[in-house]
């Protein structure tokens, strides 16, 4: 069983003209890894396979996110212009997804100049709407370089978790959402140096305006519909209250706000980067019909009703950090603007880790798609069926090396090559590659029959509903149930005493082969092509499924070949080998100790009052990755603090310890919860986390001098 099952979303699907797919855009700052096609493309590439092959109308849009200071930052980095950063990335990214049979409608980008029109009229719609409102702040300003800094061009302490690498836009330790001027000892990206205040005047769209609609759309109308992790999340952001967010920053790079007053500004990023998915589809519709019109057609698309006639289905697929813009931020601004629908599901996927470990790409702790191709070349289908197999729908997950060759060898080779092997190699053997007519029919036979006409509508549902483990379990059952008939009737040792029953048999396993052919597509396509193509069968549609009347008596199949290989150990060492690598090359590139801070005098120490406690209770905060709920004795009282320790202690293996912790530190509110105080821990250079406590334990109160 799937772990999601009964988890959510029991509302029965609406049936509409036509389907709008979007894939979250990726920044064009670095290639793509498994977390990417896990998290968002195989799962959305699955779901518009299917949906093609029930012949519905449905656009697949995706394209590069080419705006934003990370894409800034990194051009700064190398020595080359944003452009060049992107133009490079752009490539490699689209390569990639090619490979790998994400089959995109188009795959844009956000530096195209259709984009910057689209994006640029959407702001001055609202804008002339009266939908933003104008504030003049004091903002963080580097004086060396003469910049604004914005978002990630300025790093500080989180003032939530103290963490000192928080972006200005986010800290990725706890998850906050932040803007520059929250992070305590802010330091200019650029220059290192401490930044100044400046006024600066930009423009807001009221998010706060929206709460009432958006809580009722997502916490009433999708109540029973959205995922358990999208719904809980919009729930606490709508539950904290919204604010009014900045949809124009002072940078050089990006979309230019077509205001007079505003020369030198650009849209952020988060605004322009959602309005890619319409741009795009814009342009896949300009590029169809230059085609149509070359190839002497006079029909012609229209990309107008698949964003705004209310019979289209909008699903965004994303991953978790993406869930604030694609729930509220963007159908905001679709609400604003007023003629555009919204999202009717956001399937969003948690993340994957890799070996343990969260996937990071500047300490280069991932599995990067082109690199996997140059190792298992003509492997696609067994990354998508891992990644799918154990995908984060619904909590992180973990991929790990050993678990990818078990699925291939034990699963995919044993159970669903083997099944089609046997099959083709009999027939082959007794038939000449002619499929054999069926004869009287036993209990088993009508079974099987019986079980075989189930599958499609299991699958489906599970499609529908956006489980695609569960859809890819269920194929593979019947595969499962295709051996198990085999095993169980061995037609091998009964063709010398009655060449009847074998008939039936192989008719029949024939059958189950090209079930498979057909519902594995969305999964597998370049197996379920090669399949098609052995068993000589022109593409059939996912209605034709469930019949055992595929492949009719006497139709030749083409030769057999086999589907899948087996992965050796030794190939298995070699990644696992890579990545030890590269843990080995982080630590030696770890960074000295950080240099000292500016000298204190005893009175600033001493103002620190820093005591020993004993952890009674431990507990994690909801809807958190990173935060623990603790309380502690210290001697003086029992507090309640809130941690940022989750991802390295389990809460039951906390209970007892004896920690040091700053007792003095005034209380903040920390996701709902007032924390008095902040235990110490110490950070190594892999960014572990771990407690201090005395050597021998000492009575709670005690206080370190
Ligand atoms: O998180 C990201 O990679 C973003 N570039 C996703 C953008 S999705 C959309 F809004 F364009
Ligand atoms: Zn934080």
């Amino acid at each position: 069983m799937c772990e999601q099952s009964g988890d959510y979303m029991t509302k029965p699907t609406k049936e509409v003209k036509r389907y709008t797919i979007t894939a979250a855009l990726p920044y064009a700052n670095g290639p793509v890894h498994i977390g990417h096609l896990a998290g968002v493309y195989v799962p959305a590439d699955i779901y518009v396979r299917y949906l093609r092959l029930k012949k519905k109308d449905v656009i697949f849009i995706c394209g590069s996110d080419e705006h934003g200071v990370p894409i800034t930052i990194k051009a700064r980095q190398e020595g080359v212009s944003p452009q060049q950063i992107v133009d490079k990335y752009h490539a490699i990214i689209k390569k990639a997804f090619s490979d790998f049979d994400i089959s995109f409608d188009i795959y844009s980008r956000t530096s195209n100049a259709i984009h910057h029109q689209t994006a640029s009229d959407f702001f001055r719609t609202l804008f002339e709407k009266g939908e933003f409102i104008v504030k003049t702040q004091q903002q963080l300003y580097d004086e060396e370089q003469k910049q604004f800094l914005a978002d990630r061009y300025v790093v500080g302490t989180c003032p939530r978790c103290s963490n000192e690498k928080a972006y200005g836009d986010q800290c990725e330790n706890c998850g906050t959402s932040l803007s520059p001027t929250d992070l305590i000892n802010p330091r200019s990206v650029l220059s290192g140096n401490l930044p100044v205040l400046k006024e600066t005047k930009h423009w807001f769209l009221p998010l706060d305006k929206y709460s009432k609609w958006l809580s009722k759309w997502i916490l009433e109308d999708h109540k029973d519909d959205w995922k358990t992790n999208v719904y809980g999340q919009c729930k606490s952001w709508l539950d904290h209250g919204l604010q009014p967010r900045a949809v124009t920053r002072d940078l050089d790079w990006g979309v230019q706000v077509p205001l007079e007053e505003a020369i030198g500004k650009v849209l952020y990023v988060w605004f322009d980067a959602p309005i890619g998915y319409i741009s795009a589809t814009r342009e896949w519709a300009e590029l169809r019909n230059q085609q149509l019109e070359a190839s002497g057609k006079t029909e012609k698309v229209n990309w107008v009703p698949y964003w705004k006639d209310k019979d289209t289905k909008l699903i965004h697929f994303i991953g978790k950090d993406n869930i604030v813009f694609h729930c509220i931020v963007f159908p905001g601004m679709l609400k604003a603007e007023g003629s555009y629908i919204l999202p009717d599901n956001v399937p969003a996927n948690e993340f994957l880790n890799l070996e343990g470990a969260k996937i990071s790409t500047s300490r280069n702790w991932a599995v990067w798609l082109h690199e996997y191709l140059q190792d298992f070349p003509g492997q696609q289908d067994v990354l998508r069926y891992v990644l799918t197999a154990n995908a984060p729908e619904t909590k992180d997950n973990d991929f790990t090396w050993k678990d990818f060759q078990t699925r291939n060898n034990s699963e995919l080779l044993a159970i669903f090559g083997n099944f089609v092997n046997r099959t083709m190699v009999l027939t082959l053997k007794y038939f000449d590659g002619k499929v054999p007519d069926k004869q009287e029919l036993t209990e088993t036979d009508r079974e099987v029959i019986s079980q075989i006409s189930s599958f499609p509508a299991k699958i489906e549902q599970s499609l529908e509903q956006y489980r695609f483990r569960e859809a890819l379990t269920e194929l593979m059952n019947l595969a499962r149930l295709g051996n198990k008939y085999l095993t169980e009737t061995e037609p091998w040792k009964l063709f010398k005493t009655d060449e009847n029953r074998v008939r039936t048999i192989l008719n029949i396993s024939l059958q189950v082969c090209a079930n498979l052919a057909i519902l594995s597509q969305p999964f597998l396509p370049v197996s379920s092509r090669k399949l098609l193509g052995m068993l000589n069968l022109a593409e059939p549609g996912w209605n034709e499924a469930g019949s055992t009347a595929l492949l009719k008596a006497g139709h030749q199949l083409n030769q057999p070949a086999l589907l899948f290989e087996r992965i050796e150990d030794d190939a298995i060492s070699k990644q696992v080998e890579k990545l030890h690598s590269t843990k080995q090359a982080n630590s030696e590139e770890a960074p000295e100790a950080n240099p000292s801070k500016p000298e204190i005098t005893y009175e600033d120490f001493a103002k620190m009052d820093i005591r020993t406690g004993t952890i009674l209770e431990a507990e994690k905060v909801a809807k958190t990755q990173k935060l623990l709920k603790l309380k502690i004795d210290i001697g003086i009282d029992k507090r309640t603090i809130v941690s940022g320790i989750a991802e390295f202690f389990k809460p039951e293996d906390l209970i007892g310890k004896q920690i040091c912790m700053l007792v003095n530190l005034a209380p903040r509110n920390i996701r709902g919860t007032d924390s008095h105080g902040m235990i110490l821990t110490v950070e190594d250079a892999a960014g572990t986390l771990y407690l201090i406590s005395p050597t021998e334990v000492v009575n709670n109160g005690s206080e370190i001098k």
